[in-house]
């Protein structure tokens, strides 16, 4: 860890809303970089030793080069997801990284169906037309869409989000399918099942690219899911299916599902999340049959607020020397 006894506490790379400020402020110094910082400036200030505890988000790339350098103790992310940080070349340089799980499950499943709604009855074409004074009465093929209700929908993944939005799509009369580990397979226990033993059905991968009308993705981004669903997946995927991306952007071969909703391939797709974020695919942006979210999944104003409270939890016991509540690697702290 080197010699931080003089070092600020916490650097913030991009301000926390409320209460998570205030708490680092009660538990220590902090500094506050502005709004993100770029790699290099990040890289430099984690070397710096000035600096305990970062409290990072999701653009913030503390990648092995990064990390090896670090003389940081911890990293608490503003996320639940944790891709942006490379966790094997932080347990072997003993940082302790913590994450937000479990307060945004229900907001991202509330975006998941948003986007099948959107996509499926053409709401934002919609709200185009009439602020565009196109609107001039009721017409019997105005903005025809597809329904949810007796169509399936496969969520990729069977994790709390995806459970989230099984409730939820259950809810409106559909059939719930899964592949809880694509592109293999896991076993799943009942009592993992739960709540939805007898209503949800566990399927194969390639059973459930050709059975789903709607193809949501819940699975972490990682090696054996970057890419996931390709240029073959979406050829395997019913011409009239809907794609939703809630997760991460790299799942989804990006140029691929362009060209597959380009050519007809797929029907449309829902995306809160892009391959090469904040930049959109060539051609993605021009297509009527997609909606296009600014990864506000888990933006709504309690969430937030609940997760920088997590966020700044884990970064204050960091900064003790403590295993924070919400560990990602626990075992760096080991020893
Ligand atoms: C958002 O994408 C998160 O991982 O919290």
């Amino acid at each position: 860890m080197g010699d931080l006894v003089t070092a600020t506490d916490f650097l913030v790379t991009t301000p926390l809303p409320d209460p998570g400020m205030s708490l680092l402020e009660a538990a220590g110094t902090v500094t506050v970089a502005g709004n993100g910082m770029s790699h290099a400036e990040l890289a430099e200030a984690c070397a710096s030793g000035n600096y305990k505890v970062v409290v990072a988000q999701l653009r913030d790339e503390f990648d092995a080069s990064l990390l090896d350098r670090a003389k940081i103790a911890g990293i608490s992310n503003f996320a639940v997801g944790y891709n942006n940080i490379d966790i094997t070349a932080a347990t072997a340089n003993s940082i302790i990284v913590g994450n937000t799980p479990g307060v945004l499950t229900d907001a991202t499943a509330d975006i998941a169906i948003l986007l099948m709604l959107a996509v499926a009855r053409r709401c934002v074409e919609a709200d185009a037309f009439v602020r565009a004074g196109k609107f001039h009465g009721w017409e019997p093929e105005l903005l025809l869409g597809h329904d949810v209700s007796g169509k399936t929908l496969g969520l990729a993944g069977f994790g709390r989000i995806a459970r989230a939005t099984a409730r939820r799509a259950l809810a409106f009369g559909m059939t719930v399918v899964f592949c809880p580990r694509p592109p293999g397979d896991r076993e799943v226990s009942d009592e993992e099942l739960g709540e939805f033993a007898g209503k949800v059905g566990h399927i194969s991968w390639p059973e459930l690219i050709a059975t789903s009308d709607y193809l949501s993705v819940h699975v972490p981004l990682n090696d054996q899911t970057r890419h996931l669903v390709d240029a073959d997946v979406l050829n395997a995927m019913k011409p009239s299916a809907i794609l939703i991306n809630t997760a991460r952007g790299p799942i989804v071969d990006e140029r691929a599902l362009v060209a597959a909703l380009q050519g007809g391939t797929i029907a449309g797709a829902g995306l809160d999340v892009y391959e090469d974020e904040p930049r959109l695919a060539p051609g993605l942006a021009e297509l009527p049959n997609t909606v296009l979210l600014p990864h506000v999944g888990s933006a709504t104003v309690p969430v937030r607020a609940e997760m920088a409270r997590r966020c700044a939890e884990n970064a204050i016991m960091m900064v003790r020397g403590e295993m924070p509540p919400y560990p990602v690697n626990p075992e760096a702290l080991a020893g």
